[in-house]
């Protein structure tokens, strides 16, 4: 039978869990449904407290019974559990790929149905969720569960992701939906990279409880929490960048027109605002300066705004950024100069009553600003 490949691979990452291993060995391949023939991987990063010589002998004693396999990877040093897990894909033969903690956190138990849901679903990626109805965590600190779902929100608001529990670490799924992907590999958030950069694969979650460890400590720390906000954020800018570009087309001239608008008026207030402060006893500046100050902070906010938000351009290199706020400030003293022009020429040539006056002028000055935008600072074509 071993000379046959195997189905599943199970991919488990190790770093100092030489009181769990031999125990999650044990139950993960109690757990395996007969008739199927699995390999688990496990990949150590030279665990100081001997993980890897535990499994190495565990390996040599286990040949002699099982018919799955075991194998190991040493890596040096460690080098991060989505980094240990890629690792692990790559030198994995199976078709489907699981991936789980070593520190029970994610109960074997689970494992059967995961494998049946890719038959009972004709799904490509199974993820054992936390957080849909019947998932559940035990033992968390509050703050742990109000971290994991600070987490989970960005990942849906900021990226568009459509799953529960994007960040769960106890996944299983066809290898071939990431041939060809790259992957940065960041901390801890490869299920994250995977749903956002495949397209169009079929996605099914399977309750569960997470039971926090009893041996051992979690590796999770503050460079992880800074290595999830890096990753958000390329995964923003690169990953989605494709279907960004299909969104934007769809978003019209005339939402992105209402969109400069409300930004414009969002401008008024963070003009007033400054200026008044500035002003006030506090700092009792000049009104001339602060109206200079009030003016510049509000066209930064407006650009600022109108980038990301109006005309959704995630390019934030420093040249073209900076030639972009150029344009837009250019715009702007041009929008001012053809409100007070018309303002003038309504009220002195053709007796139109300030209010209205300034309320065509405020008008004209913003379309003419939008196209001019829209056109030459954000080079976008003027009808989509
Ligand atoms: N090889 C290797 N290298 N393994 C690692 C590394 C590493 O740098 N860091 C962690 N691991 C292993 C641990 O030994 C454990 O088996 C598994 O990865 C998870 O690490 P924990 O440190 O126990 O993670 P956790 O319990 O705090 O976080 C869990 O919940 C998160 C969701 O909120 C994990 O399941 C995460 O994957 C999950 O994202
Ligand atoms: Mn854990």
């Amino acid at each position: 039978m071993t000379h046959k490949n195997p189905q599943i691979s199970i991919i488990l990452p190790t770093y100092n869990e030489s009181q769990n291993i031999v125990n999650i060995l044990k139950s993960i391949h109690a757990n395996i449904p007969k008739g199927i023939y699995a390999e688990t991987i496990i990949v150590d990063d030279n665990s100081p407290d001997g993980t890897g010589k535990i499994v190495e002998e565990y390996i040599s004693n286990f040949k002699k019974i099982a018919e799955n396999t075991i194998a190991i990877i040493h890596r040096t040093a460690k080098n991060g559990l989505s980094s240990a897990i890629l690792n692990g894909i790559q030198n994995a033969k199976g078709e489907t790929i699981v991936v789980m903690d070593s520190d029970f956190s994610h109960p074997p138990q689970v494992l059967p149905k995961m494998i049946e849901a890719f038959k009972q679903y004709q799904c490509d990626l199974v993820v054992a969720s936390r957080y849909i109805t019947g998932g559940k965590i035990h033992g968390w600190t509050t703050k742990r569960k109000l971290m994991s779902k600070a987490a989970t929100i960005i990942a849906k608001q900021g990226l568009g992701v459509k799953t529960k529990d994007p960040m769960s670490g106890f996944f299983a799924f066809k290898k071939n939906i990431i041939k060809g992907l790259n992957f940065d590999a960041l901390g801890y958030k490869i299920l994250l990279e995977i749903l956002v950069k495949t397209k169009g694969i079929n996605i099914k979650e399977i309750p569960y409880t997470f039971e926090n460890r009893q041996l051992g400590s979690s590796k999770l720390d503050s460079s992880t929490i800074i290595d999830y906000f890096k990753s958000v954020w390329k995964l923003y800018k690169n990953g989605k960048t494709k279907t960004i570009n299909e969104k934007r087309n769809s978003v019209h001239f005339l939402s992105k027109a209402a969109r400069f608008f409300t930004v414009g008026a969002s401008g008024f207030v963070v003009n007033y605002i400054i200026s008044m402060i500035l002003t006030s006893n506090l700092i009792e500046m000049w009104y001339l300066h602060a109206n200079i100050f009030g003016i510049v902070a509000s066209i930064s906010t407006n650009f600022t705004l109108n980038k990301i938000w109006t005309f959704e351009d995630k390019d934030f290199s420093r040249k073209k950024t900076l030639t972009q706020y150029g344009k837009f400030g250019l715009f702007s003293s041009l929008g001012a100069l053809v409100q007070l022009g018309m303002v003038f020429w309504l009220v002195d040539s053709y007796d139109i009553a300030y209010p209205l006056a300034l309320i065509s002028a405020i008008g004209v000055a913003a379309f003419s600003n939008f196209i001019l935008n829209k056109k030459l600072t954000f080079k976008e074509k003027l009808w989509n």
